[in-house]
């Protein structure tokens, strides 16, 4: 099988493109990604030069780019591709439209004009917005709160639409909150344990009492796995970790693994429209494909600092970088 992989340098991608290639020998993953701030070689450098890997520097809102590509011939897309941070939308919306709008549309025409097997678009939890109890299933109203949400949504709903027009065998995913290896430093589990690991204080939203649904993203990657394997066209499947906590818990056990005072932590002002409650019902995929999560929260938290402990050169290149001003910007100078 042959997969083009968008995105695969950031997150979540690279650890599909090692967990694919060592559980699927026999896929051919080509790793189409722009290279943003989010996207850093370092992540795949082990696999490079591995047989059956082969990466491209692109734009998936780059049309001319994208149709040369997709020519080669390919059997499923698996889009990761996107601008992901909800904080960096509030400062700027405009490459969220670019790339995860347009640059969707695009990739859907391609593997539409290429007629290819499955088109997995991989989205979000927070298209639905906030509830304060109970969870949403995949009929549930989309409510999205923040420009990245909203520009997420109107993704999941071209591809609801290129189903239902060209009969295109495109899949969505929603998974909540992925924690683990090479995520970008800005996010909150990687900042909280890097500013920890630095003595810097750790900025917490509001009352920090929003709750968030955690999963391994080797969990995540195992799922889509079986998506693309065994998902229906024109389906949806919530994936989540039934791991519900508030950032404060989150915090306090991270300062606690790390052997830090609680006293980093530091209230700082609310996001705009920071939704309250994430939490899914993922009865879909359990029942009609099998997938449930392998991993607890607690293994999956330690795994995750653990590997933050030891790949330090890996977040300090990071910190020393583009992402010094952001978070300038962000945190000291407001
Ligand atoms: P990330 O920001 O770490 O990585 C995004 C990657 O996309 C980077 O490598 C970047 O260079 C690349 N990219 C950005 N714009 C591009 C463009 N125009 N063309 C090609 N490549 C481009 O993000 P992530 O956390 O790994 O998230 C991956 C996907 O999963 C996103 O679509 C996100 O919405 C979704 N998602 C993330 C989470 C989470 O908890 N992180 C949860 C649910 C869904
Ligand atoms: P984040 O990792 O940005 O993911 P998302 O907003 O997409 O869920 O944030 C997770 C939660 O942590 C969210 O409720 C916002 C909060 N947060 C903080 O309290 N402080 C921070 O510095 C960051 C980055 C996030």
């Amino acid at each position: 099988m042959k997969l083009l992989v968008t995105g695969g340098a950031g997150f979540i991608g690279s650890n599909f493109v090692h967990y694919a290639l060592k559980e699927h020998p026999d896929w051919e993953i080509t790793n189409l990604d722009k290279l943003t701030y989010a996207g850093n070689l370092e992540n795949l450098k082990d696999i490079q030069d591995q047989p059956g890997y082969h990466f491209v520097k692109g734009d998936i809102a780059d049309r001319k780019f994208v149709d040369k590509l997709l020519g080669q011939g390919f059997d499923v897309i698996v889009n990761f591709a996107a601008e992901s941070h909800v904080d960096r939308s509030i400062l700027d919306a405009s490459p969220f439209i670019e790339t995860n709008i347009k640059g969707t549309q695009i990739l859907l025409e391609g593997a539409r004009q290429y007629k290819l097997g499955r088109f997995i678009q991989v989205s979000t939890d927070e298209v639905y917005g906030s509830i304060d109890s109970g969870r949403f299933t995949e009929e549930s109203t989309l409510s999205p709160n923040s420009p990245y949400s909203a520009s997420k949504t109107a993704a999941d709903l071209l591809c609801r639409a290129y189903f239902k027009t060209h009969r295109l065998p495109a899949i969505i995913t929603r998974c909540t909150n992925n924690l683990g290896p090479y995520q970008f430093p800005e996010k909150l589990i990687p900042l909280v344990i890097t500013n920890a690991l630095e003595d810097k204080p750790v900025p917490v939203y509001g009352d920090g009492l929003n709750i968030r649904d955690w999963i391994f993203v080797v969990d995540h990657c195992r799922a889509l796995d079986v998506v693309i394997q065994k998902g229906q066209p024109g389906e949806i499947y919530n994936i989540g970790g039934d791991n519900e906590k508030t950032n404060l818990e989150l915090i306090r056990k991270l300062l606690e693994l790390l052997d830090k005072p609680q006293g980093l932590i530091q209230f700082v002002t609310d996001r705009p429209a920071h939704d309250r409650r994430y939490a899914l019902d993922c009865a879909k995929i359990a029942t009609e494909l099998g997938w449930k999560p392998a991993f607890s929260f607690e293994k999956a938290l330690s795994a995750t600092v653990d590997w933050y402990l030891k790949n330090e050169s890996w977040w300090r290149s990071i910190k020393s970088g583009e992402y010094s001003k952001y978070y300038k910007k962000m945190y000291l100078e407001r």
